[in-house]
């Protein structure tokens, strides 16, 4: 079924468990997604980014009448959304979640961006993830592994400011596949004291695919 994000999140923060999100490319491995869900009867949430397919609005659709047909619950989520306008048009096609992410701006002009964004979204029963601190690329992660994690007093803040749903959080992760031989440092002593500052709000990990397995378990017990 589908449902909204906000439902599937809440339900796993407080009993504690994570939900994965998988990146869609193509019907195929949307509809792989789905199968491997209802085979475990976990919910799903299905993440789009705009570009990784040629049409925005058939992919969504068809992530839309999967999840609707569908017998575990699963959102819909516009993945990265770089603007409001790209937020809109993914709350046009009819998405159950969308992220606006101004994680690269400062902290003002985030939280400035991410409240236009959660004003419009929850208007219409949209939920809204936001990221702050910085989550960078592992090609890069040299540089970008740690120099933007997120502060536990900014993210109590930004939360309080924005209204979010749930957030995304630095804690050591990068996006794609890390130089050789390279692993990924996770800083739990900081999604620890998050998780503590923010026990109600569902924390989001970014950059999960390099990670090893055992240390996804543990983040998953931590908040994520
Ligand atoms: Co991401």
């Amino acid at each position: 079924m589908l449902v909204k994000m906000k439902e599937i999140l809440d339900r796993a923060c407080k009993e504690n468990y994570a939900v994965a999100a998988a990146n869609v490319y193509t019907e195929l491995n949307a509809r792989a997604f789905v199968e491997a869900a209802e085979e475990l009867n976990a919910p799903l949430i299905l993440n789009y980014k705009v570009g990784c397919h040629p049409d925005t609005d058939d992919i969504i659709k068809i992530c839309l009448d999967l999840a609707k047909k569908s017998k575990v619950p699963i959102a819909v989520n516009l993945d990265h959304g770089d603007s409001k306008e790209m937020v809109l048009s993914g709350i046009r096609a009819g998405v159950t979640g969308v992220m606006i992410d101004k994680s690269s701006k400062p902290f003002e002009e985030n939280v400035k961006e991410t409240k236009k964004v959660v004003e419009i979204a929850h208007t219409v029963g949209v939920s809204v993830e936001a990221e702050l601190g910085h989550v960078g690329v592992a090609d890069n992660y040299v540089v970008d592994g740690k120099s933007a994690l997120t502060k536990v007093e900014d993210a109590v803040r930004f939360v309080e400011l924005t209204d979010v749903d749930c957030l995304a959080v630095a804690i050591g992760t990068a996006h794609g596949a890390y130089p050789k031989g390279m692993k990924p440092e996770i800083d739990f002593e900081r999604l620890a004291s998050l998780r503590k500052a923010l026990p109600e709000l569902p924390l989001v990990l970014h950059g999960s695919s390099g990670t090893d397995i055992e240390d996804i378990r543990k983040v998953c017990s931590m908040g994520i």
